[in-house]
C-alpha cells in the first residue's frame, strides 16, 4: 500500500486477488476500513512491514482479534518485547548485506534484524514468514536471485527451531521499463525463483516454502498515466533541445521522482499524434513553479513533441507521462501553492472524475488559513 493508496487501485487488485502489505499505522488503518465494510474477501492477507509505533502495534493486535489474516514483521530488536505476547503469526525481517544495483542501493541499510540476531534467537514463537527487501527497480535479475540464495539458507536453520515457518517473502524490486528497455521478464524471474525454491527444499529435505512478492512499483506503475496541458513554449539557445513547453502542472509537485532520483519516463502527446518531420520538435518541459529544478530533461537528452507554431488556431496540445502510478502521489506537493491535478478514472470505456482538482481554498487550508 505504500506504492498507491489510492481506492480505485487498491480494490481493484484486492478484487483480482491480491493480499496486501502496509508500512505504517495510517495503511492499516485503510485496512482497518475496508476490513470493517466488508470490502474483501476474508482470505486476504495482510503483511505488516515497517517500523511499529505503539499505535500501529494497537491497531495489529485489534485486527487479529477480529480475525483478520494478519502477519506483523518484527522489523527492529525493541519490537521484540511486544511480540513476546502476540497471539498472532509473526515473520521477521533479515538485514541480508546484499548490495543491488538500484537507485536505493543503500551502502548501509537501517532496516530488519542481521542474521546474526536472526539465527541467535532460534526460536520465535508462531514464526510463519521470513522477510527482507533489497531495492527497488532492480537492474540485473542476478540481483534478485542472489539476496533469495542467502535468505533461503537462514530460512533453512530457522525451520529446524520453528516447525510452523512456511512462507519466504522477498520483498519489492521487480523492474518496470520506465524507460522502455526491458531488463527482464516477470514470467522468467518468477519461473526461476520457484525452481530454485523447489529445488533447494528438497535438497534440504522440507517442504516447498510459500512464496511472497511485494513488487509495488511493478503491479501499480501501469495503473496511472499524466496528463498536462502545454500552456506556452520558450527557446532554448544551448542545450540539446530546442524548445521549452511550459505545463500548467509541476513535476516537483505531482512527479517528484523527476527531481529527486531523475527518474526517466515515457513521455507521448495525447492529441495531434500524427505529426512528422519539423511538425515535432526537441523539446524539455518546464513545470509552472518558480522553481529551476521544476523540469524533465530526460536526463539532458529531450523529448520529441509537437511543435506549438503548427497547432490549428484555438486548439490545446495535451502530453501524457506514462506508467506514473507508483509513489508519486503519497509524495506530492504543493510548491508555489500549486493545485495538484484532478484524479480520472477511465473504467470499461466510463470515465469518472474521483478527486477533482484542488482549489485555492482547498490547499490554503492546508496552511491554516
Ligand atoms: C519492505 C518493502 N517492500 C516492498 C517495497 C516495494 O518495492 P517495489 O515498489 O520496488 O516493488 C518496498 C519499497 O520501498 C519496501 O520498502
Amino acid at each position: 500500500m505504500k506504492v498507491n493508496q489510492n481506492k480505485e487501485v487498491i480494490l481493484s487488485m484486492v478484487s483480482e486477488g491480491a493480499n496486501l502489505e502496509t508500512a505504517s499505522y495510517n495503511e492499516l488503518y485503510l485496512v482497518k476500513k475496508l476490513w470493517e465494510q466488508n470490502s474483501f474477501l476474508p482470505s486476504i492477507r495482510v503483511i505488516c512491514n515497517g517500523p511499529k509505533t505503539r499505535e500501529y502495534l494497537e491497531l495489529i493486535e485489534e485486527l487479529q482479534g477480529k480475525n483478520l489474516k494478519i502477519i506483523p514483521v518484527i522489523e527492529d530488536t525493541n519490537e521484540l518485547e511486544f511480540f513476546s505476547k502476540y497471539k498472532g503469526e509473526l515473520g521477521v525481517r533479515v538485514d541480508l548485506d546484499v548490495k543491488v544495483t538500484s537507485h536505493w542501493d543503500k551502502k548501509i541499510n537501517r532496516y530488519g534484524l542481521t542474521t546474526d540476531e536472526v539465527l541467535k534467537m532460534k526460536k520465535i514463537r508462531n514464526l510463519c514468514l521470513i522477510h527482507y527487501h533489497v531495492g527497488s527497480q532492480v537492474e540485473h535479475m542476478h540481483d534478485l536471485m542472489t539476496p533469495l540464495k542467502k535468505c533461503f539458507k537462514i530460512y533453512a536453520e530457522l525451520k529446524k527451531h520453528n516447525p510452523s515457518l512456511d512462507t519466504i517473502d522477498i520483498g519489492g524490486g521487480m523492474p518496470i521499463p520506465y524507460d522502455l528497455q526491458k531488463r527482464y521478464g516477470f514470467e522468467g524471474l518468477a519461473r526461476k525463483i520457484i525452481r530454485f525454491l523447489q529445488s533447494k527444499a528438497d535438497k534440504y529435505d522440507i517442504p516447498h516454502p510459500n512464496i511472497v512478492c511485494e513488487w509495488g512499483r511493478f503491479m501499480v506503475s501501469p495503473a496511472q498515466v499524466t496528463i498536462y496541458k502545454v500552456i506556452g513554449e520558450k527557446k532554448i539557445i544551448h542545450g540539446n533541445a530546442k524548445k521549452w513547453q511550459v505545463i500548467n502542472g509541476s513535476f516537483m509537485n505531482d512527479l517528484p521522482d523527476t527531481w529527486t532520483i531523475h527518474q526517466r519516463w515515457h513521455v507521448v502527446p495525447v492529441n495531434h499524434l500524427n505529426y512528422s518531420g519539423r511538425k515535432l520538435i526537441r523539446s524539455w518541459v518546464a513545470g509552472s513553479s518558480c522553481d529551476s529544478d521544476d523540469k524533465y530533461t530526460a536526463n539532458g537528452t529531450y523529448v520529441l513533441l509537437p511543435n506549438l507554431e503548427y497547432l490549428p488556431e484555438g486548439e490545446a496540445q495535451y502530453i501524457a507521462f506514462l506508467s506514473t502510478g507508483a509513489y508519486q502521489d503519497s509524495l506530492a506537493c504543493n510548491h508555489c501553492l500549486l493545485s495538484s491535478p484532478a484524479k480520472i478514472v477511465a473504467r470499461n470505456g466510463e470515465i469518472k472524475v474521483a478527486v477533482r482538482r484542488q482549489t485555492p481554498d482547498d490547499i490554503t487550508k492546508l496552511f491554516g488559513w
